[in-house]
């Protein structure tokens, strides 16, 4: 991983943050913020994630994760490749599985499973957090 980093150049840069433990390769990979749309609805605007914000604050495992053959969640290992969240949670690959009250076969489903429902957690035990929770924070006009 510090190897791709290299040879892109930031050898310093780099070498700081890998001690750090973070995984540069996979960071440098993704910008800050990514602005989140489904490919099959937009009744609502885009999610907007401060990405980096949350790697700071989080595992990567608490959203990243993969598939085993056998169509099982497997939990997020370091190195892992991380996929976009629709490669699986679309209509073809989990649309017949859900998670509690959430549809794994969408973005929405899988946003609100796992998003949604950390910001609720937060702002029920904060309520100085409240606004976390509300549809605008994230659907941002
Ligand atoms: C709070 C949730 C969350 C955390 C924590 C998080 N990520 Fe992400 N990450 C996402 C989401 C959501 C996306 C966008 C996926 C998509 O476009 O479908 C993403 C995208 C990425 C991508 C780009 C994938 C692609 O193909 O576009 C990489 C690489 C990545 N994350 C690495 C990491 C690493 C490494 C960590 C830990 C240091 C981490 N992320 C922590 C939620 C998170
Ligand atoms: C490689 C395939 C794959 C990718 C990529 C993937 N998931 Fe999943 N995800 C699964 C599978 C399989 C399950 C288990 C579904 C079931 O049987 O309940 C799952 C379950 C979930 C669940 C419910 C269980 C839990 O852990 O809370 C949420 C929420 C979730 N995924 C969100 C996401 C998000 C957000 C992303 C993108 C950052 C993502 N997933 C990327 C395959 C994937
Ligand atoms: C594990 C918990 C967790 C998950 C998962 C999570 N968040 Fe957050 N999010 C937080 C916390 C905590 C904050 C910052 C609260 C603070 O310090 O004010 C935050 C802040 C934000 C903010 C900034 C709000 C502001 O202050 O303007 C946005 C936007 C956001 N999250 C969107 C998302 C999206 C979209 C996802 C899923 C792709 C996501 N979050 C997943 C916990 C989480
Ligand atoms: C913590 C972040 C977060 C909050 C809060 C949130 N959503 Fe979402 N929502 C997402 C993510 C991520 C997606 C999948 C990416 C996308 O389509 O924007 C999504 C998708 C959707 C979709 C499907 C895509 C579309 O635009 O049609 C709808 C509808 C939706 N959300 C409605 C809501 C409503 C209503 C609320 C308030 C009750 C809400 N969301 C609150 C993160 C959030």
């Amino acid at each position: 991983m510090v190897k791709k980093a290299l040879a892109c150049g930031l050898s310093v840069l780099f070498l700081a943050f890998a001690s750090t433990g973070i995984s540069m390769s996979a960071s440098e990979a993704v910008p800050d913020e990514l602005t989140l749309t489904s490919s099959d609805s937009d009744k609502k605007p885009p999610a907007f994630f401060p990405h980096k914000m949350h790697q700071e604050a989080f595992d990567c495992g608490e959203c990243h994760h993969g598939m085993s053959e056998d169509g099982k969640q497997v939990a997020y290992a370091e190195g892992m490749e991380i996929k976009k969240c629709e490669e699986c949670h679309n209509s073809e690959v989990l649309g017949d599985r859900k998670s509690g009250k959430y549809d794994m076969g969408d973005f929405k489903g899988a946003g609100h499973g796992n998003c949604l429902e950390c910001h609720r957690k937060v702002a029920k035990d904060d309520s100085s957090k409240k606004k976390l929770r509300s549809c605008g924070t994230c659907h941002v006009k």
